[in-house]
């Protein structure tokens, strides 16, 4: 039998592996993870959450940013009318196949539109300006989360709302983990000029933090 310490640096770089499935899926891993994502019942709870609490009007441009398999954009375009639009930009192939299949109704009626990039590289195509900009347990994969957010703040229109989701997936985060993520966005957010609305929790363990903010309506002068 192998010792023990042979099997820790294994078990590690089996969980390297699939911690980076998750931030960026790719091939047969990427689709079972991709696949997980759109199974897990606290994966589904947190996406239908937020489509909720997002509470759109049936005109909203909406967009996305690592949109996974796509569940929170489902819900979201049953919910906006035909003079509404869901953008959503993920930077893996497999996601972007994945979550067009889920949503080919609402891609054909012209209603959602789904891109390959980065959020880093953003295609103009994407320049907005949007309603509502979100992000589901996506913003702690992405290079210079400040920087992005400065940008993506750019894309809204005044007054418009970012929402930015999260359930820490650390091993033995708790309540206050997702507490301490909670202030950290918000700090984020009001560094690029945001201003912090509210911040909503969703009973899961642990608990899933929504920090809403919102661009001024009146830039200071
Ligand atoms: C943990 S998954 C969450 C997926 C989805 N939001 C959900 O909750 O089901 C993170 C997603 O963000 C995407 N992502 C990570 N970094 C990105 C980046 N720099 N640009 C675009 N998408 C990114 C990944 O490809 C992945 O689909």
């Amino acid at each position: 039998m192998q010792p023990r310490t042979a099997m820790a640096p294994l078990k590690r770089s089996i969980i390297k592996t699939l911690v980076g499935q998750f931030g960026h899926p790719r091939g047969l891993a990427g689709r079972a993870v991709g696949w997980v994502m759109a199974h897990r019942s606290s994966n589904r709870r947190r996406n239908l959450w937020i489509a909720a609490l997002l509470d759109v009007r049936p005109t909203d441009r909406i967009l996305e940013v690592g949109f996974g398999p796509g569940i929170a954009i489902a819900e979201l375009s049953r919910r906006i009318g035909s003079a509404g639009h869901l953008y959503g930009v993920d930077h893996s192939e497999v996601m972007l196949r994945q979550a067009s299949r889920r949503n080919a109704a609402a891609i054909m009626a012209g209603r959602v539109t789904l891109t390959c990039a980065s959020v880093a590289d953003l295609p103009a195509t994407l320049n907005g300006p949007f309603d509502v900009i979100y992000a589901v347990n996506s913003l702690g994969h992405w290079p210079d989360p400040a920087e992005r957010l400065r940008e993506l703040g750019g894309r809204l229109v005044p007054g418009g709302r970012m929402a930015l989701v999260s359930q820490p997936r650390t091993p033995g985060a708790t309540a206050q983990t997702s507490l301490k993520v909670a202030r950290e966005i918000q700090d984020l957010l009001e560094s690029v000029g945001l201003r912090h609305e509210k911040t909503d929790t969703l009973g899961l363990d642990p608990p899933v933090v929504c920090v809403l903010a919102a661009r001024p309506a009146a830039e200071p002068a």
